[in-house]
């Protein structure tokens, strides 16, 4: 577990990038994809000016050191405080591969990183938000794998997107009950693959039948598509389905049960940015940060959350116009 100090009378900021996905050959291309990274991290950073940096996985491409590389060194060099979980594709060469991944990203001073118990994945753990001497927030960073085999009803096996295991939950759970007993207010999850209740969540919130792709990003946010008891918790679009483990894997229930998590936060869906609010639970889509592998016209940047002294959190997007940097490659 790491601790990293707020600031008194000062929110902490944690900036959110999802999915930036750029290979190696993108970075040395020196083109439109890696100038839109760039450009679209350091409009996030001047504008946010985060206490953390976390990416929301599928941070390049399967086993490209070279990749990794760049994008460790590009962050590394803002000097602050950054901690990814990986996404399927990080994951898609297996856990030997991760691990130099992991190991690469760790020699960088100022990636917080810890791969956790090893039969859980790799990347299982905490960042404890403490000021003055107490807990007010803390970000629980979890592994979602590759894929994992399916069994449907009519008894095919599949393979599906994977999912936090039944061991990775008895993790969850035993973290957040040591930060309740230290009376911890709040906390954030952050993972790639989205849990399962993220379909329920928003089948429920969106108007029956509703086209969710003629939705804009404005209208979203004034209310539109959504029932009108979560329209003032509900914003963001859904541009695709959702690429989620078909059962549910229970994570809600625990979530729900300790009440510590107010806000989840996935990416792997670069197409949706949608939010909203289940239980008293948050759950958001991150912003997709570039370009790199597939993505959507005016769906670029990241997501802020802030956290103030008394652990309440609130939850932006921060969109930046990726069009300054277009055309250069
Ligand atoms: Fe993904």
């Amino acid at each position: 577990m790491f601790t990293l100090k707020k600031t008194p009378g000062r929110d902490f900021q944690i900036l959110n990038l999802s999915d930036p996905q750029l290979e190696g050959k993108d970075w040395k291309a020196d083109g439109a994809k890696r100038h839109i990274l760039e450009g679209t991290v350091r409009t996030l950073m001047e504008r946010v000016r985060p206490d953390l940096i976390t990416i929301s996985g599928d941070v390049a491409a399967p086993g490209d050191f070279d990749g990794y590389e760049y994008l460790a060194a590009f962050l590394d060099g803002f000097g602050v405080p950054w901690s990814p979980v990986w996404g399927n594709h990080d994951n898609e060469k297996g856990p030997e591969t991760i691990r130099q991944v992991a190991e690469l990203c760790m020699r960088h001073p100022h990636c917080l990183y810890e791969s956790g118990p090893e039969a859980l994945g790799d990347g299982n753990y905490v960042i404890r938000i403490e000021e003055e001497g107490k807990a007010v927030s803390a970000v629980v960073l979890m592994d979602t794998h590759d894929r994992m085999p399916y069994v449907t009803p009519e008894g095919e096996t599949r393979r599906e997107w994977a999912k936090l295991i039944p061991e990775q939950i008895a993790w969850y759970r035993e973290q957040i009950l040591a930060l309740n007993a230290e009376g911890c207010p709040s906390s954030i999850l952050v993972v790639h693959i989205p849990i399962n209740a993220y379909r329920a969540a928003f089948e429920e919130a969106l108007v029956p039948g509703v086209d969710c792709s003629k939705i804009s990003i404005e209208e979203s946010a004034r209310g539109v598509g959504w029932k009108p008891e979560y329209a003032a918790v509900s914003f963001g679009v859904l541009r695709e389905g959702f690429s989620i483990y078909p059962e549910d894997e229970g994570a809600f229930d625990a979530i729900r049960g300790l009440g510590s998590t107010k806000y989840v936060i996935a990416g792997h869906n670069h197409m949706n940015n949608a939010v909203t609010r289940r239980d008293g639970v948050t759950l958001a889509y991150g912003l997709k940060t570039g370009i790199g592998s597939y993505w959507a016209p005016g769906m670029n940047g990241g997501t802020v959350l802030t956290v103030s002294s008394d652990g309440a959190i609130r939850l932006r997007h921060e969109y930046v116009d990726s069009s300054p940097w277009n055309g250069e490659g």
